[in-house]
C-alpha cells in the first residue's frame, strides 16, 4: 500500500516547541511527534501499549533530566526511545519484580534539518547519510500551509505533477489564461530517488514569474516518497517551494507547502497574501482530486497518454523499482532516463 524504508515528512520544526506533543497520522497509523525539554524531536506510535488510549492526550514530563511521555489514562511513562520507564500503580515490591525493559512502545527514527522534521518508516535501520534534499543552506522556512486531499497518495502525487491540468484547474489572471497555452519542451533527468525538470528559463505565460524580474531560472525536482521542490533562482536570490505529499491513510493525503525565499520582491508581499494565493492554488488541486474520487469509485480503466503523462509513468516506475530493491535486497536503480518531454500547457 505504501513505500517503506524511506523518510517521510512529519511536521515543521516551528510547529513543535520544547515540551510539545503533536499527533499526526502517517501511513495509516497514529504517530506522536514530540520535542523533549532538551530540544530534541522524537516520534513514537501514538497508542499506549497498556490499554490503547492515544498517548497524545497525555503530557511530557521531565525526570532526572530526561523527557518522558506520560499516558493520560493510568500515567505509565515512556522515554523518548519508547521504553517504559514508570508504572505508577505498582507497589515497591511489584516494581522490583517487573521488568520494565520488556515493555516498550514502537518508536520511529527522526531527523530534523532545515526546519523540517522527517520520520523514518521501515523495518530496516535508516542509512547514516543525510536526506538528500538540496534546499537553501540553513535558511528557516518563511511560510507554511497545508491541506488534506481525500485521495490515495498516488492520485495526489500525479495530480500535482501533471502539466496538462494547469490551464484548466488553475485558470486565473495571475497564473494562466486560456490564451497563454502554448507548446513546451522541457528536459528531464534522474536525481537521487526521483527526477528533475532540469534548470531552465520558465515559460513566459506566468505573470508571477515576470514579476520576479530578469531571467529567473527554475528547476523542479520530484523524489520518493512524495517530495516536490521547485527552485527559482534570480541571480543570487532564490525562491524555493517545498511540497510534501504525505499519506495519512489509504484515502487521505496531507499536502504541506513550505516556502523559503530571500528575494526582495517576494518580501514586499504580506505573508497572508502569499499564503492565500498558495491556498487558492492547492485548493484548486484538492477540489479536482476530490471530485475525481467520485468517478474513481466505479473503478474505471485509466489512461496515461503521451509526454504530458510521462512524469506520472516515471512516478509509478520509481515506486516499482523501489519495491523491487526492497524485496530483493538489491541496490535501487533509478529507471528515469534523461529525456525532453513536449506538451501544450
Ligand atoms: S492506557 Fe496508558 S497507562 Fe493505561
Ligand atoms: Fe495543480
Amino acid at each position: 500500500m505504501f513505500l517503506t524504508d524511506l523518510w517521510y515528512f512529519g511536521a515543521c520544526s516551528q510547529q513543535l516547541e520544547p515540551g510539545a506533543l503533536l499527533p499526526i497520522e502517517l501511513l495509516g497509523q497514529p504517530v506522536l511527534v514530540g520535542r523533549g525539554f532538551d530540544g530534541v524531536a522524537f516520534a513514537m506510535r501514538d497508542i499506549c501499549p497498556h490499554r490503547g488510549i492515544l498517548l497524545s492526550g497525555g503530557r511530557l514530563v521531565e525526570k532526572n533530566g530526561e523527557t518522558q511521555v506520560e499516558c493520560p489514562y493510568h500515567g505509565w511513562r515512556f522515554g523518548t526511545d519508547g521504553q517504559c520507564a514508570f508504572i505508577p500503580s505498582l507497589t515497591d515490591e511489584q516494581a522490583a519484580h517487573t521488568e520494565l525493559s520488556k515493555i516498550s512502545n514502537q518508536r520511529f527514527h527522526v531527523r530534523e534539518q532545515q526546519g523540517l522534521i522527517w520520520i523514518y518508516q521501515g523495518k530496516n535501520q535508516p542509512a547514516d547519510d543525510p536526506i538528500s534534499l538540496d534546499l537553501v543552506g540553513n535558511a528557516a522556512p518563511k511560510l507554511i500551509t497545508s491541506t488534506v486531499f481525500d485521495c490515495h497518495v498516488d492520485h495526489a502525487v500525479i495530480g500535482l505533477m501533471d502539466p496538462a491540468h494547469i490551464a484548466f484547474i488553475h485558470r486565473q489572471w495571475w497564473w494562466r489564461t486560456e490564451k497563454s497555452v502554448h507548446e513546451k519542451a522541457k528536459k528531464f533527468g534522474p536525481v537521487p530517488n526521483g527526477f528533475s525538470m532540469l534548470p531552465h528559463i520558465p515559460s513566459s505565460n506566468s505573470f508571477l514569474y515576470r514579476l520576479l524580474g530578469a531571467k529567473p531560472e527554475t528547476e523542479i525536482r520530484f523524489q520518493l516518497p512524495g517530495i516536490r521542490v521547485e527552485y527559482i533562482r534570480i541571480g543570487e536570490k532564490y525562491v524555493v517551494g517545498f511540497t510534501a505529499v504525505t499519506p495519512m491513510n489509504a484515502k487521505q493525503t496531507k499536502i504541506t507547502i513550505v516556502a523559503f525565499w530571500d528575494h526582495p520582491i517576494v518580501s514586499l508581499f504580506p505573508k497572508w497574501l502569499i499564503r492565500k494565493a498558495l491556498d487558492v492554488f492547492v485548493g484548486q488541486d484538492r477540489d479536482a482530486v476530490n471530485a475525481q474520487q467520485k468517478g474513481l469509485a466505479y473503478q474505471p480503466n485509466l489512461m496515461l497518454i503521451h509526454d504530458a503523462d510521462v512524469q506520472a509513468k516515471w512516478y509509478f516506475a520509481l515506486k516499482k523499482a523501489w519495491e523491487t530493491s526492497q524485496k530483493t535486497g538489491t541496490v535501487f536503480v533509478n529507471p528515469v532516463p534523461t529525456k525532453t518531454l513536449k506538451w501544450r500547457s
